[in-house]
């Protein structure tokens, strides 16, 4: 560790939060209020979503409810409406705009993708970087002129932008037009949140700093009818020196296993063929339940639903335990892929980061995995240019991405986010040595990505047909076990089933191929 970093490392404040009782912001409504009161309220009273107070938090109970339901006055709310939903944000945030969704539908509500036709807008946003926020901002001045053609169309903003206080402010100055704003704990809330902006004449604001309990019955309309995502926990207790996410989605939490075992059953009786388990780190799943039960455990119950195939994102290598390998290394409807983000190959990059793991126990963690489970992908995510990387700490990463062999990366470039200990770091590493960095770890992560696929040249390969290829209708596509895009020529029949493909063709992202025959349904 450099000097420099030596002195950074002095000021972040590592560790868990301290045990400080954090309050829950519900923001009064501001129905009924003129222009200068609501004023004078945002100038006095309005506790804007804190970033400082979600550090505080400490372990509280949480409650399970499972008496959802859309109150009477909103049942028909929607009769005759549109809703549209834009998401902007990772599996978690997509899975909650199903939820929205179902809320909607719930209500009477029908799905538009269409603006001009839409009753009710909402962006479900993504704060992980600060190019993911223009986007979101971007958006929102487009929508400004359909607001003043349509003063009845509704425009929310929610997702983990709205649980930062700097963007709820920048929205109060400049675009007020925005009629909600809701965060991530309390989308259970959405039908009244909807009737207080239908009604009322202010900008509806309702976030929580407080994580919100766990809500078990929400209504769901999934996007689609083979793939279907399973919350299995909620929010994220390791604070990562770099990220938001711990500050926008609350303290770890974790459904009891029952309910998601039942939520399984329930998408594989309905005919779905796969499920993705999500949760920010999802090897922490159940530390909160004290039930000495873990994601090992869960995976093994799942084994048995006759469901073909169960993953699950993301994995942090930290509580990536012995028991999880050894229930994966059992096969079955377990896939052979495992996402392990990385983050850096440097261990003293590593500490400032806060990931609480050095690069040689990662290294002996990807060497378990394999001994193992020989034929699993390893993908990874990276971040380039974090505050005060060297060259020799960055050269270090490009020779991790090597000596693993990552099949594929998600690569990033360090982004400040405000009110996170990184961002108090002097962010010193120029932008043009950080393009480069992406650039030269892009190569490396490209041509392994190419290499791993030339060895399916003239295989056999199962996969789970999705439907038609984004780019020819004619052509069909679906993943292997693996996780490797495949696109082949055959019977739209195939579509939702697990088929089997001779490859005729690799490329760096995706395998091209002939179908040989339609599996039985394999477990
Ligand atoms: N919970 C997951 C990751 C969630 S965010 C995990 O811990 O692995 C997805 C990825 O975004 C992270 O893995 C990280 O590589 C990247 N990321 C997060 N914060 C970032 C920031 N401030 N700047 C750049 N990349 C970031
Ligand atoms: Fe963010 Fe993932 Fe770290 Fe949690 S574990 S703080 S979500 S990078
Ligand atoms: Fe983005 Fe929130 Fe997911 S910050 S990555 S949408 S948890």
């Amino acid at each position: 560790m450099n000097e420099q970093q030596r002195k950074e490392m002095s000021h972040i404040q590592q560790g868990e939060p301290a045990d400080v009782k954090s309050d829950q912001d519900n923001l009064e409504r501001l129905k009924d209020k003129s222009s200068e009161d609501f004023m004078k309220y945002f100038e006095t009273t309005y506790q804007p979503p804190s970033l400082r107070k979600a550090q505080r938090r400490r372990k509280e109970d949480v409650q399970i409810h499972y008496d959802f339901k859309i109150p009477e006055d909103m049942e028909e709310a929607g009769n005759g409406r549109k809703y549209m939903i834009r998401t902007y944000g990772c599996q978690m945030n997509e899975h909650d705009t199903e939820v929205m969704a179902g809320i909607f539908e719930e209500m009477g509500y029908e799905s538009t993708t269409d603006t001009k036709e839409a009753d009710i807008i909402l962006l479900n946003t993504c704060a992980i970087r600060e190019n993911a926020e223009n986007k979101v901002f971007g958006e929102i001045g487009h929508l400004k002129p359909l607001k003043l053609e349509n003063p009845d169309l509704i425009i929310g903003i929610c997702g983990c932008m709205s649980q930062e206080e700097s963007v709820v402010n920048r929205i109060l100055k400049k675009h007020p037009f925005i009629d909600l704003i809701f965060g991530t704990h309390n989308i259970h809330r959405l039908p009244q949140l909807v009737k207080e902006a239908m009604f009322g004449k202010e900008m509806v604001i309702d976030v929580w700093s407080k994580e919100g309990d766990i809500i078990e019955n929400l209504p769901r309309s999934r996007k689609g009818k083979i793939k279907g995502w399973v919350n299995i926990m909620y929010g994220c207790d390791k604070f990562c020196t770099y990220c938001i996410v711990p500050y926008t989605r609350g303290k770890e939490r974790s459904r009891l296993p029952e309910d998601i075992i039942q939520e399984v059953r329930h998408l594989a009786a309905q005919g779905y063929k796969e499920v993705t388990l999500l949760g920010q780190n999802v090897n922490a799943y159940g530390k909160d339940l004290e039930m000495n039960y873990g994601l090992g455990d869960l995976m093994d119950e799942l084994r048995s639903i006759d469901i073909p195939r169960v993953r699950f994102t993301t994995s942090h290598p930290r509580d990536f335990d012995d028991r999880l390998i050894d229930v994966l290394a059992k096969g079955g409807n377990m896939l052979d892929h495992i996402h392990l983000p990385v983050q850096s190959g440097n261990s003293d990059i590593l500490k400032i980061m806060g990931r609480k793991y050095s690069r040689e126990e990662y290294l002996e963690l990807v060497r378990k995995i394999r001994t193992a489970m020989p034929d699993a992908t390893l993908t990874t995510d990276i971040i380039v240019g974090f505050p005060n990387e060297t060259e020799e700490q960055f050269e270090d990463t490009l020779s991790l991405v090597e000596e693993v062999g990552f099949e594929a990366a998600y690569t990033f470039i360090y982004s400040p986010r405000d009110g996170t200990p990184a961002a108090r770091m002097q962010d010193n590493v120029s932008m043009d040595v950080k393009k480069n960095r992406l650039h030269r770890l892009n190569e490396i992560v490209n041509r392994q990505a190419a290499e791993s696929m030339k060895k399916y040249e003239g295989e056999i390969v199962e996969v789970l047909v999705e439907g038609e290829s984004k780019k020819n209708k004619d052509v069909l596509a679906g993943y292997t076990k693996r996780n490797k895009m495949v696109n082949f020529r055959g019977p739209r029949s195939s579509i939702g089933r697990l088929v089997k493909v001779r490859i005729t063709e690799t490329k760096t992202w995706s395998l091209n191929g002939e179908m040989v025959e339609e599996t039985a349904e394999v477990k």
